[in-house]
């Protein structure tokens, strides 16, 4: 099961859409290093929770399913996200499921590194 693949789309903020196939079981992280795709900053602590560049805006259904909901610790991080929403999440905490196929995601416009 792990080889499966699901459909993802990246959209910009200049209206850009980076549609990808991603691997049942990585992260939204995962898939941006993995394709190289190219959405700059996006990433910058590899995952460890520490930066909010992984900052993504789900459709509200999308959002609702989800199957994990954040973390305290991924709230935390969110706050400091730049243009955060109700359905904002970070691409570093989301794991694909197979139920996700077509998951659609916004990077938003300004990406805040929380390190800096
Ligand atoms: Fe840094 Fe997700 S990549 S918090």
């Amino acid at each position: 099961l792990k080889d499966e693949k699901i459909q993802v789309t990246f959209r910009l903020h200049n209206g850009e859409q980076l549609k990808t196939e991603a691997k049942v079981g990585d992260t939204l992280l995962d898939v941006v290093v993995n394709q190289d795709l190219n959405i700059e900053g996006f990433g910058a602590c590899e995952g460890t929770l520490t930066c909010s560049t992984c900052h993504v805006i789900l459709k509200q259904q999308d959002f609702d399913r989800l199957p994990e909901e954040a973390s305290d610790e991924e709230r935390d991080m969110l706050d400091l996200a730049y243009g955060l929403t109700d359905t904002s999440r970070l691409g570093c905490q989301i794991t694909l499921s197979k139920d996700l196929d077509g998951l659609e995601v916004q990077v938003p416009e300004t990406i805040n590194d929380a390190r800096s």
